[in-house]
């Protein structure tokens, strides 16, 4: 069945089985292996995107719910400045091992940095509860998410 979406700012029209999965299409059909597979069961957090600004598990969404939607994979979220903020942060409190984790991570913060909803080290490590990171004990993330976020990250 055809499906037209918006990807990182490109208008996609696909033909999609009708339980294609929103994870697959990125991956897949679009080559965007930005969002990873691992659980595959809306627990680790790996495959967020963004549909109409919300994080969602695209290893669980189907990609026709995505129709006439806005996709943003972590592609798109790199054009812009807050990924380059994210991003430097990140690397100064060498926040990431592998990687893998990271734009699973950075997809459910942009929301939250974006509209500001990080008051305290508290909210970050709360936000941040449904991604999980095989490496490196959080901290480092966590302490480089409160600084982006202008936050105490005591
Ligand atoms: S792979 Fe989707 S939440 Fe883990
Ligand atoms: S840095 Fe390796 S899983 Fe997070």
């Amino acid at each position: 069945m055809a499906a037209r979406l918006t990807v990182n700012g490109e208008a996609r029209e696909l033909d999609l089985a009708d339980n294609a999965l929103l994870l697959d299409v990125l991956r897949d059909e679009l080559g965007l292996i930005g969002a990873k597979r691992s659980c595959d069961v809306q627990v680790c957090g790996t495959c967020t995107v963004l549909v109409d600004g919300t994080p969602v598990s695209s290893c669980c969404f189907l990609a026709h719910d995505a129709a006439g939607r806005e996709v943003q994979t972590v592609e798109g979220f790199a054009l812009e400045p807050l990924w380059e903020e994210l991003a430097a942060a990140f690397s100064r409190h060498n926040a990431f091992q592998c990687g893998f984790c990271a734009p699973g991570f950075v997809m459910t913060l942009k929301p939250l940095l974006a509209e500001r909803r990080l008051r305290s080290r508290a909210d970050v490590v709360a936000e941040l509860s449904g991604n999980l990171c095989r490496c490196t004990g959080y901290r480092a993330i966590v302490d480089a998410v409160c600084e982006v976020a202008g936050v105490d990250p005591s």
